[in-house]
């Protein structure tokens, strides 16, 4: 008794049944796509988590920190109004805007865009957008920030940070 089992295919077959994987590999990476869309994984990535930027007493007035917030270039500005907190990728083509204390802006060095470092808003230059907004609280001798203002508008302009 023989217990062999054989297959037989055409060459015809073989190359249905792998362009049909590799069709198979593309629409999976298209559906992929669409879900990624309709539900955007920066919640699963721990979007507007709050986080430690730094103790009160590291920025005083008229000081920076630079710090990441959900994954993407941000920085906390001490202002004699308050604290202020905005990512800091430029919303013209992605370049990191930094403040310049002489001229009382947040600039980007790539095409001189520049921003009002009190609202985020465009001042002058390429930006399409103000940088977006992040809420701050202090407690207990630390800035904290707490999530994007809007977080729709964050998602707008994620094109432009790309994984930043
Ligand atoms: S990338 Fe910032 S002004 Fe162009």
């Amino acid at each position: 008794m023989e217990d062999k089992i054989t297959f037989t295919i055409t060459r015809r077959k073989l190359t249905e049944i792998l362009m049909g994987l590799v069709a198979l590999f593309f629409a999976g990476g298209a559906i992929a796509s669409i879900l990624k869309y309709l539900w955007p994984a920066t919640a699963a990535k721990g979007e507007n988590v709050e986080i430690k930027i730094a103790n009160v007493d590291e920025v005083p007035t008229g000081s920076v920190r630079k710090f990441m917030f959900n994954g993407k270039a941000s920085v906390l500005l001490h202002m004699p109004a308050g604290f202020r907190a905005f990512g800091s990728v430029c919303t013209h083509l992605g370049c990191i805007a930094s403040w310049s204390p002489p001229d009382n802006l947040i600039i980007c060095p790539c095409h001189l865009g520049k921003f009002d470092p009190n609202t985020g808003a465009v001042v002058s230059g390429p930006p399409p957008s103000p940088l977006p907004a992040i809420d701050v609280v202090v407690k207990e001798g630390a800035v904290y920030a707490l999530a994007w203002k809007d977080p729709a508008y964050v998602k707008t302009i994620s094109f432009y940070a790309g994984a930043a």
